[in-house]
């Protein structure tokens, strides 16, 4: 694998069909298994790593986020990487960008509501990554269902001959979503945070079992998040596609919770299809890499 630090670099080392997969790196299994998704369908698999200040609204979450360079450049080879772009801020950004990329309809609600600036940081990124890398594919996870709609759209909407592909939610044995921020958990916060997707299992049973509305989806979800009194932001069934709350299941969706666990920010979900099917993703056997030692390989 080779470590490329410009736009051009990269674009000139690779060849044929092109996959990338954008990350901030810290290495855990969800984004592993987005880099072995991605060797399965492109030749070159070129893995984007940068903490993009302009997606962190808070600008303590962005000095405490967590960053192992070494770790991540071994973990992305042996997961399959044939690149890795990790551009120092003045390659990504020579001047503060002067273009705005905002896509206000599938930004208002859900993260866009609750962390302003956020996605209008992520778009500006990842159009950047789009017009400067040239992928044919880009591989993102489903954990982040709002920022998935979103850069497809933008991919849609500007005209990227891009494919995005969505790729299911890696989860610990125990259902918690994998988040690099799980490394901050408190050892009481890691229990408690097994209620986030308790309750969007519990809300997936509710619809194979028939149920359609959305209150009461998202009320099966909730009363998790209430009975060990972790408070929500919010629990929304909203379209896939638009990342709108809607009344019915009666088009592809997800149901997403955010929560406050002490005073670490948590989001999940469970993506939904009106005859009932759920994808509450994938489950590893053994605990995340994220919690072992030096090089976590
Ligand atoms: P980051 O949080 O590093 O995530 C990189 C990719 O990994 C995203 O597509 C995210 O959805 C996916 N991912 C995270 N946790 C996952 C899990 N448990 N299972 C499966 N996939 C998971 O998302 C970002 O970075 C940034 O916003 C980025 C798109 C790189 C733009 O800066």
């Amino acid at each position: 694998m080779r470590i490329a630090p410009t736009f051009a670099a990269t674009r000139a080392a690779c060849r044929g069909t092109v996959g990338l997969v954008p990350t901030m790196g810290f290495f855990h299994e969800g984004h592993l298994a987005l880099i072995e998704t991605a060797r399965e369908q492109a030749d070159t698999v070129v893995v984007s790593l940068f903490v993009n200040p302009l997606q962190f609204n808070d600008p303590a979450d962005l000095a405490r986020y967590p960053r192992d360079f070494d770790r991540d450049a071994s973990l992305a080879e042996s997961a399959g990487a044939d690149l890795l772009f990790a551009p120092p801020p003045e390659e990504m950004y020579p001047e503060p960008p002067a273009v705005r990329v905002s896509l206000p309809a599938l930004s208002a609600e859900l993260e866009g509501a609750h962390r302003p600036g956020h996605l209008d940081g992520v778009a500006v990124v990842v159009a950047k990554l789009y017009a400067g890398l040239q992928p044919h594919l880009a591989f993102f996870g489903r954990k982040d269902a709002q920022q998935l709609a979103l850069v497809t759209r933008l991919a849609a909407d500007l005209s990227f001959p891009i494919r995005v592909v969505g790729c299911p939610t890696l989860r610990e044995a125990d259902g918690l979503a994998l988040s690099s921020r799980n490394v901050f958990l408190t050892p009481e916060g890691r229990v408690s945070a097994r209620a986030l997707s308790r309750g969007l299992f519990a809300a997936a049973d509710a619809a194979a079992a028939g149920e359609r509305s959305g209150a009461a989806l998202e009320g099966a979800a909730a009363a998790e998040l209430e009975a060990v009194g972790v408070s929500a932001e919010y629990v929304a069934m909203a379209a896939a596609a638009e990342a709108v709350r809607i009344p019915r299941l009666d088009r592809p969706a997800f149901l997403a919770v955010a929560a406050r666990v002490g005073a670490i920010r948590l989001i999940d979900n469970v993506f939904l299809w009106p005859d009932g099917r759920a994808d509450r993703g994938r489950f590893l056997e053994r605990p995340s890499l994220l919690y072992s030692k030096g090089k976590g390989c």
